[in-house]
C-alpha cells in the first residue's frame, strides 16, 4: 500500500496544502482591505428609481431641498413625500413609478429609502459639526449630483474617519485649515501624556 514515491507523494501534498492556505489568507487580507468588502460603488434597491443626476444635476435643486436637517443636525433628513409630489403631482406623474409615495403619504409613514451610508449603532456622527468647518458633501459622499443610482463613494471606516481627525488634531487649532481658533477640539493632557481630543475613543463610540 504505501510504496516507494509514498513518502515524497506526501511531501507534495503537504507543500500544495500549506501554499493554497497562504494564498487564501493573502487573498481574504487584501479582500477585507479593499473598496468592495466595504460596498464602495454599489448601489441600494431603493423603493423608486431616484436619481440624483437629474434632481440635483439637470434640474440643479439645492441638496438641502431634500436633506433639510443637514446643516444642523446629526442627521441630514430625508425627503418626504410631500418634497417629491410637490412637483410630481403634476410633472412626470408616472401613477405606477410613484406608488410608494402615496403610499406613504395615505399611512402618514417615511418613504423606506435604502441607505448606503449607514454607521454601525456604536458610532457617533453629526453633519453639522463636519459642514460648520468647511468639510463638503463631496468629501464623504462623492459627486452625488452626477450619480444615476446613489452609491458608496468612501469606505466610511474608522481608518478613514481617524486620517482626517489626526491631520486636523495635528496641525493646531487655528492654524488647519479643517479646525477654527474657537475650535473646542483642542489636545487635552491626561497623566501627562497628550491626546488630541479628535481622536479620542468617546469622541466618536458611545
Ligand atoms: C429632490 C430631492 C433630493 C435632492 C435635491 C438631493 N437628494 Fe440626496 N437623496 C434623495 C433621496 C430620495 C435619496 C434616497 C434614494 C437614493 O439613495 O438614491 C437620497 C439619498 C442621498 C444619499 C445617500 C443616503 C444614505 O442613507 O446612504 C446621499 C449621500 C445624498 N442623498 C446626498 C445628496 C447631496 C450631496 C445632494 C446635493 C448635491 C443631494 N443629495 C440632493 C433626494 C434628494
Ligand atoms: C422641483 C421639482 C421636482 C422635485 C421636488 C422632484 N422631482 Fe422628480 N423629476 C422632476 C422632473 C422635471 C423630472 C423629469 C426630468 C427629465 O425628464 O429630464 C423628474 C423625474 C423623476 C423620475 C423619472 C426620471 C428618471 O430618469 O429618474 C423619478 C423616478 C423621479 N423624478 C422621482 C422623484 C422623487 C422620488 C422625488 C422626491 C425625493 C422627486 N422626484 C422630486 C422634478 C422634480
Ligand atoms: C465628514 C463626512 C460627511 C460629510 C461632510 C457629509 N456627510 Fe452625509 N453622511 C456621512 C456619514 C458617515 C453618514 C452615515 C451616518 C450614520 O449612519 O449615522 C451620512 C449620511 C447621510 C445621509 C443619510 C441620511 C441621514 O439622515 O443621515 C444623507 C442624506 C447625507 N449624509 C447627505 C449629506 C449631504 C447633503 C451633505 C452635505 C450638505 C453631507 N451628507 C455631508 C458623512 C458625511
Ligand atoms: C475631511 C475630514 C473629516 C472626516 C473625513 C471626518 N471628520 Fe469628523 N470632524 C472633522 C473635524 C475638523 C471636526 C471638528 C469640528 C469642530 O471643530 O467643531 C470633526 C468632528 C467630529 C465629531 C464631533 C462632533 C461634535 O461636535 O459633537 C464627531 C463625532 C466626528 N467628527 C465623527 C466622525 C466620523 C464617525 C467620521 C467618519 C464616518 C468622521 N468624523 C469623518 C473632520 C472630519
Ligand atoms: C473619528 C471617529 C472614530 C474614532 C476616533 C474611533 N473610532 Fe472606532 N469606529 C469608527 C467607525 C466609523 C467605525 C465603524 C466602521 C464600520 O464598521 O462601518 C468604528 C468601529 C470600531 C470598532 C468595531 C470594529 C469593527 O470591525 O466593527 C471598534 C472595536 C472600535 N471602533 C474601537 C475604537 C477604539 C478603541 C478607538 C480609540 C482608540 C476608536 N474606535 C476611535 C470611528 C471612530
Amino acid at each position: 500500500m504505501f510504496g516507494r514515491g509514498a513518502d515524497s507523494r506526501f511531501k507534495w501534498v503537504l507543500w500544495l496544502s500549506a501554499t493554497a492556505a497562504l494564498l487564501c489568507l493573502v487573498v481574504a487580507f487584501v479582500h477585507v482591505r479593499s473598496d468592495a468588502a466595504w460596498s464602495v460603488g454599489q448601489p441600494a434597491r431603493q423603493p423608486i428609481p431616484f436619481s440624483h443626476a437629474v434632481h440635483a444635476g439637470g434640474l440643479e435643486l439645492d441638496c438641502r431641498f431634500c436633506h433639510a436637517s443637514v446643516e444642523r443636525s446629526a442627521a441630514a433628513g430625508m425627503p418626504t413625500a410631500e418634497t417629491c409630489l410637490g412637483c410630481h403631482a403634476r410633472v412626470w406623474a408616472v401613477k405606477s413609478q410613484f406608488a410608494p409615495l402615496t403610499t406613504a403619504l395615505a399611512l402618514n409613514t417615511p418613504v423606506p429609502w435604502a441607505s448606503v451610508s449607514r454607521l454601525p449603532d456604536h458610532v457617533r456622527f453629526h453633519h453639522g459639526a463636519h459642514l460648520r468647518v468647511g468639510v463638503g458633501c463631496q468629501t464623504c459622499h462623492g459627486a452625488v449630483e452626477e450619480m444615476p443610482r446613489t452609491v458608496k463613494a468612501e469606505t466610511l471606516s474608522m481608518g478613514w474617519c481617524v486620517a482626517c481627525h489626526t491631520q486636523a488634531a495635528t496641525e493646531r487649532a487655528g492654524e488647519s485649515p479643517l479646525l477654527p481658533a474657537s475650535s473646542a477640539w483642542r489636545t487635552i493632557t491626561h497623566q501627562g501624556i497628550e491626546i488630541p481630543a479628535l481622536t479620542r475613543c468617546s469622541t466618536c463610540h458611545r
